[in-house]
């Protein structure tokens, strides 16, 4: 694996596999891997033939009262660990080569934004990651980019920009990868004191207890909701949003009727974590 820090390095290793006829993935993160990013390396790795991650942290996402100060960095480790998982190519650019000095330019996705974290970190958050993201695009110019169905939002906002600026690139969204006790893996989680982290465990929990509602034939949205808040409130978790959605473009749903998404953000210990799962009413 090569680690690559600009842009033109980026294009040249990627035009070199081209060429060879090869096919390009990537897989865009902000480090401090855990196994839900290598899932992401190697379902890209199964599928191409040069897998580029990108490992920046970046600040346009982050509001003034989040965590980018304080968000884990380990580049010597994450470069393992992204090597052992198959990437080929470790691009790690400076903050200064993906936002140079006069950097004025911002992509905006409206509606599916104004919603869940939309609504609750403010526009800036899908501002930055959408800005970020199509930059990445454009650096790396991917055939298939993957990312995880954790952030559910953002998969949905990235195949937005991607279907409305004709961006060339497939979307491949992947399961989200739970710890043995189900809690959702997050680089956040290191920010869990014990107690916290077992309090934590109730977002999947209540994800649950909403799944099993519907199988139970529960179709009201307002049941649903409240089956999964009940297993939150026993954990003394007050979410900042629990909702029930359309999987495809976040309008509110009042029944469960088909697919509906179960989106989760709450605020546990020092962390403000966040789950979702997707619902399926049989007929
Ligand atoms: P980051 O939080 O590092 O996540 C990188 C990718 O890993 C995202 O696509 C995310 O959904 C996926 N991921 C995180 N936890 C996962 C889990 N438990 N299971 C499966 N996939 C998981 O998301 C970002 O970075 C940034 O917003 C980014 C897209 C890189 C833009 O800056």
């Amino acid at each position: 694996m090569r680690i690559v820090r600009t842009v033109s390095e980026v294009r040249a290793a990627v035009t070199g596999a081209r060429s060879g006829g090869g096919i390009v993935g990537l897989v865009p993160t902000m480090g401090a891997l855990h196994d839900g990013h290598l899932s992401l390396i190697r379902a890209a790795r199964a599928e191409n033939d040069l897998v580029v991650m990108s490992l920046f942290v970046n600040p346009t996402q982050f509001g003034p009262n989040e965590d980018l100060a304080a968000y884990p960095r380990d580049e010597a480790r994450d470069a393992e660990l992204a090597e052992g998982a198959g990437a080929d190519i470790l691009f790690a650019p400076p903050v200064a080569e993906v936002y140079p000095h006069g950097f004025s330019t911002s992509i905006h996705i409206s509606g599916i934004t104004e919603v869940l974290d939309g609504a609750h970190r403010g526009a800036e958050h899908f501002d930055g990651v959408a800005t970020v993201v199509t930059k990445l695009f454009h650096m790396v110019a991917p055939d298939a980019a993957y990312f995880g169905q954790k952030d559910a939002q953002q998969v949905l906002v990235i195949r937005r920009l991607v279907r409305d600026l004709d961006v060339p690139v497939r979307i491949i969204a992947c399961p989200i990868v739970r710890e043995p006790d189900g809690l959702a893996m997050s680089s956040r989680n290191v920010y869990l004191d014990p107690e916290a982290r077992e309090r934590a465990t109730a977002l999947n929990r209540a994800l649950d207890a909403a799944e099993a509602a519907v199988a139970a034939g529960e179709r009201s949205a307002g049941a649903v909701i409240d089956a999964a808040r009940t297993v939150l409130v026993a954990a003394d978790i007050d979410p900042e949003y629990l909702e029930l959605r359309s999987p495809d473009d976040l309008r509110e749903l009042d029944r469960v009727d088909g697919e509906a998404l179960l989106a989760v953000a709450a605020r546990v210990g020092a962390a403000r974590l966040i789950d979702n799962r997707i619902l399926e009413a049989t007929p």
